[in-house]
């Protein structure tokens, strides 16, 4: 089974009108493998989505939202819905990622409702998991990752992986231009990948793409491609820098 690579760009809350249509521009006329080798998703901050769904050449790269709640309307000031980004015509969705995890508290158990909610609202969902610095060095690593995914699994249908992307984000390698080693790395997607043949079943492990991010850069992104079970990125700082970004997308040979 052939993993197509995945390069998401998450923009997190950084950026401006002016700035996101300077990286579009440069997007659009980039020098890249074609669309069935490398796919590439740029997660802008939510009030510009609409925007860069409209701007960006998207027989090439797709817009994701970087969080949405897990009911479809009501008082939930602030939030915005699954629904909603459809309504976008946007197909993709980061959810659980560490900061919504350790900054806004998002409970295991929330983000694997949201996860559900949008599948059945046809999105596809890039589900970011990863320890904290205190958990590796209590070698509690696996502990974590298991716990994280075994709340997705009971929330899912074995059908419902098809619409999964995992990232497997060391919080530690977070914004601290601290990369995980290509080894470090590659043990961690070795292990989501065993135990999602062991929980859920050999296809979806097969075939559910796991990514890597944390601290990935134009410079070690070739060597990290390298590893077998390190199936894309999610990046990023280096996705706001269209020169930085540009090259990763290239680094998959
Ligand atoms: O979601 C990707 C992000 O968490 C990685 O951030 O800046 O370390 O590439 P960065």
């Amino acid at each position: 089974m052939t993993r197509r690579f995945l390069v998401g760009g998450n923009h997190k809350c950084n950026g401006n009108k002016e700035s996101l249509k300077s990286l579009i521009e440069a997007l659009n006329c980039a020098n890249i493998p074609p669309k069935d080798t490398v796919e590439v998703v740029i997660a802008p901050p939510t009030l510009y989505l609409d925007y860069a769904n409209t701007q960006i050449n998207r027989d090439r790269f797709s817009v994701s939202a970087q969080n949405c709640y897990s009911e479809s309307k009501g008082a939930f000031t602030g939030e915005i819905s699954a629904e909603m980004i459809r309504d976008l015509a946007l197909d993709w969705v980061i959810l659980g990622h560490s900061e919504r995890r350790h900054i806004f508290k998002e409970s295991n158990e929330l983000i694997a409702k949201k996860t559900k909610h949008s599948i059945t609202q046809k999105l596809q969902v890039i589900f970011c998991v990863g320890e904290q610095l205190s958990d590796r060095n209590a070698n509690n690593t696996e502990k974590v990752l298991d716990e994280q995914l075994h709340s997705l699994s009971t929330a899912l249908s074995v059908e419902d992986w098809k619409n999964i992307v995992i990232a497997y984000e060391p919080v530690w390698a977070i914004g601290t231009g601290v990369t995980a080693s290509p080894q470090q790395a590659q043990d961690a997607h070795v292990y989501i990948r065993k135990w999602l043949a062991e929980k859920v079943n050999e296809k979806v492990s097969s075939e559910t793409r796991i990514l890597y991010g944390g601290s990935v850069t134009a410079t070690n992104a070739a060597e990290l491609a390298q590893q077998s079970e390190i199936d894309g990125f999610l990046v990023g700082g280096a996705s706001l820098v269209a020169a930085s970004f540009i090259t990763i997308i290239q680094s998959v040979s």
